[in-house]
């Protein structure tokens, strides 16, 4: 990151941090030039921000300094148990029988060189759910590689990759996880470079082999080519970012549900339908755990009225928007269009696939009645091609628009792109957003 034209905010959390506990410099913090900024032994704090900042240094931060209460493989362990014990969805997620031997032991023996102990140090102060989204991630991740039998040398890359995954969120404005408005290309496009950030760094150390930093370069990336920060497909996509994704999937389906107030679909409903992004072998253990955890939910009364108003007014918009694109002439972005029509007939795919006419949401749901299994179905179903929609929508945007064309002088496609987008915000669909942020 340059920091002479863009602050690095982690320096921000680093300086907040040195106000409450003890960082000191264990050498001397030179700018590019050799110039001295901050003296070996000196302790940090807020009040060497704006010398900090105005500088490029040197050596990443990471390397010039010590904090007290650091991060251990011990503590992590034991932050790990801790969250297992407050999350009972977690806890239920996860096989009893796996647990200790399987999971929480690669965990323990995770080697932290000192610079990647202090910036997990550093999230764990500064950003609590994000460190505890790294645990829950690596969690259940190590709970399918137990599944999938798993050498120890595999679940240990796994456990790593998993711990490390986000942190170069770290290095991202605070104010770009705000959810409440849509973000523009441009600050999406700085989320996207998270992965990357996070692997330059990791590359740096040969004690974390290749197969940990790509894992963490390649974590949104999914088997259909439909991820970043590359779009790589298939086998391309190393075994752990795809099991580092697909636990991923697993918190955000779970938040989505906690967010839209009442139980629209099931957990393994949703799981399902995404078996082509993230590989067959991946997702089958994560249905069992979800079986388990839609069955605990299950006594939660439903509210089929409200479900079904809700389902047709997104049944609505997501033919709206099919249609919106069908009308296009797409001459002169072939790439392009022939990306997104690709992507739109998997999304009517489904829908052929399963006998649904999206076309006629009051009739379908006239013939489903009260049937409280076949709604969460369906609204399984119509979750799963907005998200395809919306993923396809910015993955477009990502690939070939550039940031902040002024709406006059934009292509019809890439129009229907940036509405589809915002409409898909204003109703309420963040779930991207979610895994962007997690
Ligand atoms: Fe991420
Ligand atoms: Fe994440």
């Amino acid at each position: 990151m340059d920091s002479l034209t863009q602050p690095d905010p982690y320096i921000k959390h680093v300086t907040t941090l040195g106000d409450i506990q003890q960082i000191v410099s264990t050498e001397d913090i030179l700018n590019d030039e050799g110039v001295n900024l901050v003296k070996q032994g000196t302790r940090i704090d807020s009040s060497l921000y704006e010398r900090l900042v105005r500088h490029k240094l040197l050596r990443p931060l990471d390397n010039s300094l010590n904090v007290e209460n650091a991060v251990t493989p011990l503590s992590l362990l034991t932050d790990a148990k801790r969250l297992l014990a407050s999350e009972p969805e977690l806890e239920r997620a996860i096989d009893d029988s796996f647990i200790q031997r399987d999971i929480l032991t690669p965990l323990g023996t995770i080697h932290l060189e000192p610079q990647m102990a202090f910036k997990l140090t550093v999230c764990r102060e500064q950003s609590i759910d994000r460190y505890n989204h790294m645990i829950r991630i690596a969690l259940v991740a190590l709970y399918i590689a137990a599944h999938l039998r798993w050498s120890s040398v595999e679940r240990h890359d796994l456990a790593t990759a998993g711990i490390f995954h986000d942190l170069g969120e770290m290095h991202l404005e605070p104010t770009l996880f705000d959810r409440s408005k849509p973000l523009t290309l441009a600050q999406r496009r700085q989320i996207y470079s998270h992965p990357t950030i996070a692997y330059l760094f990791l590359r740096e150390f040969p004690t974390y082999h290749p197969r940990i930093s790509f894992a963490v370069h390649q974590h949104h990336e999914r088997l259909d080519g439909s991820g970043y920060p590359k779009g790589l497909a298939g086998d391309d996509v190393v075994p752990v970012a795809r099991l580092l994704g697909a636990a991923e999937l697993l918190t955000v389906i779970r938040l989505e549900q906690k967010n839209s107030g009442n139980r629209l679909f099931s957990t393994a409903e949703v799981l399902k339908l995404n078996t082509e992004r993230f590989g067959c072998e991946t997702i089958l253990p994560l249905i069992e755990a979800a079986k388990r955890i839609d069955k605990a939910a299950s006594t939660t009364p439903q509210n089929s009225v409200t479900n079904k108003t809700t389902l047709q007014a997104r049944m609505r918009l997501l033919v709206e928007i099919l249609q919106g694109a069908k009308g296009i002439d797409v001459d002169g972005d072939e790439e392009m269009a022939a990306f997104i029509s690709n992507h739109l007939e998997r999304v009517e795919g489904m829908a052929n696939r399963c006998g649904v006419d999206l076309n006629a949401p009051a009739e379908l749901l006239a013939i489903i009645g009260d049937d409280d299994q076949a709604v969460s179905e369906l609204n399984a179903l119509v979750q799963e091609m907005i998200f395809l929609v919306q993923s396809t929508a910015r993955e477009a945007l990502r690939r070939w628009v550039k940031d902040e064309i002024p709406e006059q002088d934009q292509e019809p496609l890439t129009k229907w792109l940036r509405n589809a987008e915002l409409a898909l915000h204003s109703a309420g669909f963040q779930s991207e957003g979610v895994t962007e942020t997690l």
